[in-house]
């Protein structure tokens, strides 16, 4: 079974894809960590993230190998672990960046199509998993938040991780993120193909419960149908 999670940053969607992934004992896609780790490399090797072929040149010459695991999704560049290194503020801009690049776009797609073909069954989270990677895909969902709320997420996760952060800096670099995510490419899933959830007000477990009934329903659905 493939089970798509899309939301923007702070939605909540990668905590709850791996939660979600870990009870049902799946492996975990984060997409964005593989965006994140061509973005991560640009910076490293100095590239102008500006410079779109630069950009695709550096990001065919990668070797980027993903491990999914049901908690976790580990990265590997060039033989790197750089699961951790990724996930900073600075990482974040230009990983938004280069995801507007539709060569980028177009080898990132491909890949996750492969491992989504090699594991059959997996829990993936990202902004197009549902509309464009997997179109056909068992079960879609897509979450989101306030503004105020992903920031305040966001801020937590950056502190947690001993980071020196500002939340107005935060709100304001994910709002600028925000903007540019929504830049041309922003698939649209068609109505009623996700169900979609407003996670403001509700914990992760609260998430991770709807998650579960939703799919308890739509695959007890689709035993009934064939049943029939
Ligand atoms: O989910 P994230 O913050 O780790 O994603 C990092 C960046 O990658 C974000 O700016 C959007 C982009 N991204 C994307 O364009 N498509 C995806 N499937 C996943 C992430």
């Amino acid at each position: 079974m493939i089970i798509t999670i899309d939301g923007p940053a702070g939605s909540g969607k990668s905590t709850a894809a791996r939660k979600l992934a870990a009870r049902l004992e799946l492996p975990y896609l984060d997409t964005g960590a593989m965006y994140r780790a061509i973005a991560y490399q640009v910076l490293r090797e100095g590239v102008d993230p500006g410079d779109p072929e630069a950009v695709v040149r550096l990001a065919g010459s990668m070797d980027l190998q993903l491990d999914c695991g049901p908690t976790h999704t580990r990265v590997k560049v060039n033989g790197h672990d750089v699961s951790e290194a990724i996930r900073g503020m600075e990482v974040s801009g230009v990983s938004s960046q280069i995801a507007r690049l539709p060569r980028i776009r177009a080898l990132l797609v491909k890949k996750q199509q492969a491992i989504g073909a090699e594991l059959e069954s997996l829990v993936t989270e990202g902004r197009d998993q549902g509309a464009v990677v997997f179109p056909d895909a068992e079960v879609k969902f897509v979450l989101d938040a306030s503004l105020e709320k992903r920031a305040q997420r966001r801020y937590e996760e950056l502190v947690a991780d001993g980071d020196d952060a500002d939340i107005a800096r935060v709100q304001e670099a994910l709002s600028t993120r925000d903007s540019s995510d929504a830049v041309e490419w922003t698939p649209l899933l068609e109505p009623g193909a996700a169900v979609r959830i407003d996670t403001s007000r509700l914990t992760i477990s609260q998430v991770v419960e709807r998650l579960r009934a939703h799919i308890r329903q739509l695959t007890g659905e689709k035993r009934d149908r064939s049943d029939c």
